[in-house]
């Protein structure tokens, strides 16, 4: 659509490209597009956050991205601004990448998006590609495009510019749907295993196909309520696989079967793959919860029956229970124990502490009286920001500290750093060394030889359930 107008226009191929939102995803993004040698704007309606950004430091850990902010605040090819609305006006291809909470009834909240995509309409002062990297449901491109239409006809706001009701230049709406994960933002960034772009117009795909060029990577263009539909899919199988094995990891400890050794042997058929096949107590953080509810509500407004999806999420919102009846077997009673908990992100590699399991267990665990003794390498101060310290959460420096005086350790999040533990210290500062490894993270032998009393997810108690199936032998 909208061709005519191109040609008089500045090519987006020189403006400054535009990123609204500079969070999880969109500071990384920025910064990746000025690594390959574009000159970025972002833009970001939280003044604080941008601030912060313009110092050389962003508001959340990412590995990684701290150098490359520094790195290109001084190269001049991203500059931060707290103003959306000159933000777009510079630049010809606008990525929105705002947030796209949840609903009460688990639809996605496109109250940011449509609140960028009027700034974008109140300043069209040329061609504007605008493109979604934001999650959104089926057919948001739609929205935008109406939303563009109207919000450039007529109603400027205090603060915006003039609309051009009459001369409205031309736009395109994109759908560029984000794959990647937190933690591994850089390195996904630079190495997807695929874009996907979403366009309605050879001028749109002319653009974004040629922006991901240097990436060398698989380009998936299609329409944009397919790319829209992609990522949710994605997400909901991905969820899928972990809430699969979560079940089938359930059915190992009834028969005395190991789920490490059965993913491996699913895992190796390529039809199947060996990754999201992690038992343990559930997926969280900001995306997989809340996209997988999104899709089932796209699913129910269309009248499609995915109850598949309903029964992937009920089973992970009992994983959590499933893991504190562990921890009861494994302790008894439990009011008025010390526990220490390793790990409170969503993830290793990240301080998102969105619906994060670890939130839920210690909601658990405090109910039943337990005294909780926390620690995480990069989420203590968010999480201390949610769950203030009292005498019964005791927020500790060191895996070490936590240990101290604890009847379990219990292992939430799979930072790479607790596997290289003295588990020899740890037992000897242990009132008593129970371990209740939530991710599976720890050799079971490994750690009973240390003298540890050890429990993990969808493990026997002997190797000899996996004796045909060690790492050595199946990688
Ligand atoms: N976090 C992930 O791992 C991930 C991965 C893939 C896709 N996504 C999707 O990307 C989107 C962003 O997620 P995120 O984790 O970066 O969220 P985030 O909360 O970290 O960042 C969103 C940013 O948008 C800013 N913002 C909100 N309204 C604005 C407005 N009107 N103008 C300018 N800025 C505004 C916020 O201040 C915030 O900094 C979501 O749709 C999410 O589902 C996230």
């Amino acid at each position: 659509m909208n061709d005519d107008a191109f040609s008089n226009q500045v090519s987006p191929g020189d403006a400054p490209i535009c990123v609204l939102g500079l969070g999880h995803i969109g500071l990384p993004t920025a910064l990746g597009l000025a690594e390959l040698g574009r000159r970025v704007i972002g833009a970001d309606d939280d003044a604080a956050k941008v601030r912060l950004i313009r110092a050389g430091e962003p508001n959340f850990y990412e590995p990684g991205l701290t150098e490359l902010l520094v790195k290109h605040l001084k190269s001049g090819r991203f500059e931060p601004l707290e103003d959306v609305a000159a933000a777009v006006r510079a630049g010809s291809i606008i990525f929105i990448c705002v947030g796209t909470p949840q609903k009460a009834n688990g639809q996605a909240d496109l109250g940011q998006v449509e609140a960028v995509a009027q700034v974008v309409a109140r300043n069209l002062n040329g061609y504007k590609l605008l493109i979604e990297k934001s999650t959104v449901p089926a057919i948001t491109a739609q929205w935008l495009k109406r939303t563009i239409v109207r919000y450039s006809s007529g109603k400027p706001q205090p603060g915006d510019e003039p609309a051009h009701s009459s001369s409205a230049p031309a736009f395109d709406v994109a759908s560029n749907p984000e794959f990647l994960r937190e933690g591994k933002a850089l390195e996904d960034f630079f190495h997807p295993n695929r874009v996907v772009c979403g366009v309605e117009s050879d001028r749109a795909r002319e653009i974004l196909t040629k922006l991901y060029a240097p990436l060398n990577c698989p380009i998936v263009v299609t329409n944009t309520s397919t790319a829209e539909l992609i990522k949710h899919a994605a997400n909901a199988f991905l969820s899928m696989k972990i809430s699969f094995i979560n079940m089938v990891s359930d059915l190992c400890e009834k028969v005395g079967a190991d789920v490490g050794a059965v993913a491996r042997g699913i895992g190796l058929d390529n039809r199947i793959g060996p990754q999201f096949l992690d038992a343990g107590i559930g997926y969280g953080g900001y995306c997989f919860p809340k996209d997988l509810r999104a899709f089932i509500h796209l699913a129910e407004e269309h009248g499609v029956d995915f109850s598949l999806l309903q029964e992937v999420e009920h089973i992970n919102q009992n994983r959590v229970e499933r893991f504190v009846a562990k921890v009861r077997q494994a302790l008894w009673n439990l009011g008025g124990k010390p526990l220490g908990l390793l790990g409170l992100a969503f993830k290793a590699g990240t301080d998102d502490i969105r619906e994060a399991v670890s939130l839920k267990v210690i909601e658990a665990l405090r109910e039943e009286g337990c005294i909780l003794r926390l620690y995480d390498p990069q989420a203590m101060p968010l999480t201390q920001r949610l769950i203030p310290p009292t005498d019964k959460i005791i927020y500790c420096t060191s895996p070490y500290e936590v240990a101290q005086g604890a009847h379990a350790l219990l292992l939430l999040t799979e930072w790479e750093e607790f596997r290289g533990l003295d588990l020899a210290r740890l037992r000897n500062l242990m009132e008593v060394p129970v371990l209740v490894d939530g991710r599976n993270l720890f050799d079971p032998d490994t750690i009973r030889q240390a003298g540890f009393e050890y429990f993990s997810m969808g493990r026997p108690d002997t190797k000899s359930a996996g004796l045909h199936s060690t790492p050595a032998q199946t990688k």
